[in-house]
């Protein structure tokens, strides 16, 4: 998790590479003209929200957000931008009930037009991170917490001190790409018989015992990857990445474009490969020319995955880890057979 500064937002957010997710979803913008609709599936502080409904001016757009802390913030944050904006706390998978069951004009547009553009800006908020008592933080002591909607779901305490060693060997080193994640779940199934896990502190220092130090030089703080992981298994994060790529791909209208932001590699993989299989041919290999109907309903509008550049990062250190892909829809998909 990277800490970062506050100096440029006073919302304490500085949203990753906006202008250029307003340069990818602005071609969409023009062509859909009054009737555009955006879909923010990660309001979060609402910065990226708000510079599209700043940048666009004939724009609406749909927030979401599974944190009804976050939704409530960026609600009051947006309201100078009055119906232009109307917020839906769920998870972004949720998104075609979302838009099927939303009241208003905005959403009355969204179904008759199909979607316009949806950004989807993945993982943790800074002001998640800076919430202490939410868990998120691996610096102070906080209960092991970490559901971005702490209505649903288990707690990372409840991971930490219900599952198999197996289980939890595998999520550390398949979600945190732990080195030690066999000693690492052994130290947690051992020490929870004598008193189950509940707060950040004694978790971070089993983490500080288990890790050899000789590796701490170069592997950043021990705690790291071992909070990620936790993070990632308690909100389910990677199933929702899986789901929505096809949910927003059938909302979207024609000329509607997609844009994914992932922080760490699973995620990026899961967009590729996602994309990949929109954008491919459904002509069978070897036939020489493309079958009427078979082309691709999509195409990529990033070449390979983008990256924040040098002066961002240097400027915002979140921006490090980004990739960016995203899609456009080239038809509708009930096309294919006409
Ligand atoms: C990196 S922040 C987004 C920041 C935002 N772009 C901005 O400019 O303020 C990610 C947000 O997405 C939310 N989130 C993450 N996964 C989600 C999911 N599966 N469904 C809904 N919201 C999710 C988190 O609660 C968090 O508020």
């Amino acid at each position: 998790m990277q800490q970062h500064t506050h100096a440029e937002d006073p919302h304490g957010h500085v949203p990753v590479m906006r202008e250029r997710m307003a340069e990818l979803l602005a071609p969409a913008v023009e062509r859909f003209g009054g009737n555009a609709v955006l879909i923010d599936g990660t309001l979060g502080a609402g910065g990226h929200t708000e510079y599209f409904l700043t940048t666009f001016p004939d724009a609406r757009v749909i927030g979401i957000d599974r944190d009804p802390m976050a939704l409530e913030q960026a609600s009051q944050r947006l309201a100078p931008f009055g119906d232009r904006f109307a917020g839906v706390q769920t998870r972004f998978d949720n998104v075609c009930e979302a838009v099927d069951s939303g009241e208003g004009d905005i959403f009355d547009t969204a179904r008759e037009h199909g979607v316009t553009g949806a950004l989807f800006d993945l993982g943790v908020s800074s002001m998640q991170l800076d919430q202490e008592d939410r868990g998120f933080a691996y610096r102070g002591d906080a209960p092991l917490d970490m559901r971005m909607d702490p209505t649903q779901g288990i707690t990372a305490a409840e991971v930490l001190n219900t599952y198999s060693h197996g289980e939890l060997a595998r999520i550390l080193k398949t979600y945190g790409d732990e080195r030690f994640a066999g000693k690492i779940a052994s130290a947690v199934v051992r020490e929870r018989e004598t008193e189950p896990f509940d707060r950040a502190a004694r978790l971070v220092e089993l983490l500080y015992d288990t890790i050899p130090a000789a590796t701490r030089r170069t592997g950043g703080h021990p705690a790291k990857r071992t909070f990620q992981a936790l993070r990632i298994e308690v909100n389910r994060e990677l199933e929702a990445v899986e789901n929505v790529v096809p949910a927003i791909a059938s909302l979207l209208g024609v000329g509607g474009r997609a844009v994914f932001m992932s922080y760490q590699s699973l995620e990026d993989k899961i967009v590729k490969s996602a994309f990949a299989e929109l954008t491919a041919s459904k002509t069978p290999q070897g036939l020489p020319m493309e079958l009427p109907g078979a082309e691709p309903s999509f195409q990529l509008i990033t070449r390979g995955a983008e990256k924040a550049s040098e002066a961002e990062i240097a400027r915002n250190s979140r921006a490090a880890p980004v990739r960016v892909r995203g899609i456009e829809k080239l038809r509708d998909i009930k096309d294919l057979n006409s």
